[in-house]
């Protein structure tokens, strides 16, 4: 077993244990993956502070996320097919986020249903749905959310028409995977993977094979995919969403001020500053470099949170220098999950906390609460 120190140790091994297509499902963005590429590496233009001499002792980065405490503000961000990356992926990276205690939150495109999940976990978790035109089967996914004891629900309101990512297309992404002379021989390779696929007792989409009208089995998945996504979509319909749960709601997907404050007249909870991870819409900016004018536009008046991008504690602490309240990583504990299942994500929000405390003492701040942009040296024409 190699020694694994970074999240890209975690990376490597995923890619050895997973097949292909769904290792590149999750490594990659839509089209010429240019705001994929750029939410990495604006991270990197942004430079730490070094304060030195500043008592340091008794660090901590607890905190609050719409409320909950939360040993770190990173929750595990939804990611679709996760229960691909590993067999029971779920339940496994549910069970690994409740024990270092940060939220997780479950796709509604994920393998393990919400019910799965609440069985092999004791704390709520929170919830995503995508925006679908049939009112009677939102209103069914918040009462399974509601009995399962979600705390909050996710609306991603980034994905009403598909970004492409072409190795999808060219891999031939479907789950269960099609067998093909090419996947059948990929597949032959990553032994500890397909014995686990073998053994999962887990209906494949969970949330939607036998709750949606007409998807009796994943194969007709597709088609209710392409049909039941709301092209029509606007913030009254978002707040009839939110009307609906009852409960507290974030927003996910927000890149622009103006639509932060749209987010804020629908009463959300807190909003996410995320491009989907580079995911759907190609040549928007970072999620990072968005940021510092949507916290200007209404962080005092709402909770702000930031993914895509995120690798390192280092990355987190720069977002939360800029005013995100919280922070969420998919790929990094995805890279953790196919790599070992839950002790992968486990490593991979170790990993993450290590080297946050560790760069609160190098720039010299002892709480989360304390980090602002005087801890960053930040270029000029960044924000
Ligand atoms: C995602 N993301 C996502 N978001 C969402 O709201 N519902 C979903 O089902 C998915 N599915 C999904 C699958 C995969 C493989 C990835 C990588 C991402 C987006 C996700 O929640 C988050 O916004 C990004 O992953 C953040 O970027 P990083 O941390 O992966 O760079």
């Amino acid at each position: 077993m190699p020694v694994i120190t970074c999240i890209d140790d975690l990376k490597r091994l995923h890619k050895r244990r997973t097949p292909k297509m769904f290792y590149d499902y999750a490594e990659s963005g839509s089209y010429t993956e240019q705001t994929f590429r750029e939410n990495t590496s604006d991270f990197a233009q942004l430079r730490l502070r070094q304060k030195v001499a500043v008592d340091m002792s008794g660090r901590s980065t607890t905190s609050t996320m719409i409320g909950e405490k939360v040993a770190m503000p990173v929750a595990l961000a939804p990611v679709g097919l996760t229960g691909m990356q590993h067999a029971d992926g779920e339940i496994l990276a549910a069970k690994a986020a409740e024990k270092f205690g940060v939220p997780f939150t479950l796709s509604t495109m994920s393998i393990c249903s919400i019910e799965d999940v609440a069985e092999h976990t004791t704390k709520p978790f929170w919830f995503q749905v995508y925006t679908l035109k049939d009112d009677d089967f939102m209103r069914r996914l918040f009462e399974r959310a509601r009995a399962a004891n979600c705390s909050a629900i996710v609306i991603t309101v980034d994905l009403q028409i598909m970004g492409q990512r072409h190795k999808d297309l060219k891999n031939g992404l479907s789950a269960p995977p099609k067998l093909t002379p090419a996947s059948i021989a990929n597949m032959m390779t990553k032994v500890q993977w397909g014995l686990g696929m073998l053994q999962t007792k887990r209906r494949f989409f969970g949330n939607i094979v036998g709750h949606a009208k007409g998807v009796s089995d994943p194969s007709s998945l597709s088609s209710w995919t392409a049909e039941a996504f709301d092209e029509s979509l606007d913030w009254g319909r978002i707040a009839k969403f939110k009307e609906m749960w009852g409960g507290k709601v974030i927003l996910k997907g927000v890149m622009d001020a103006e639509d932060a404050k749209n987010a804020l007249s629908v009463g959300a909870d807190a909003i996410v500053v995320s491009n989907h991870g580079g995911r759907q819409l190609d040549g928007a900016l970072s999620s990072i470099r968005a940021l510092p004018s949507i916290v200007d536009a209404v962080g005092d008046k709402i909770e702000v949170h930031m993914d895509s991008g995120i690798r390192s504690g280092q990355d987190v602490l720069k977002a939360l220098s800029l005013g995100a309240k919280g922070t969420y990583i998919g790929r990094a504990f995805v890279n953790g999950l196919g790599a070992m299942g839950e002790a992968g994500v486990t490593k991979s929000l170790e990993v993450i906390h290590k080297e946050l405390i560790t760069t609160m003492g190098l720039v010299g701040e002892r709480r989360v609460a304390d980090l602002d942009r005087s801890n960053l040296l930040i270029p000029k024409g960044f924000e």
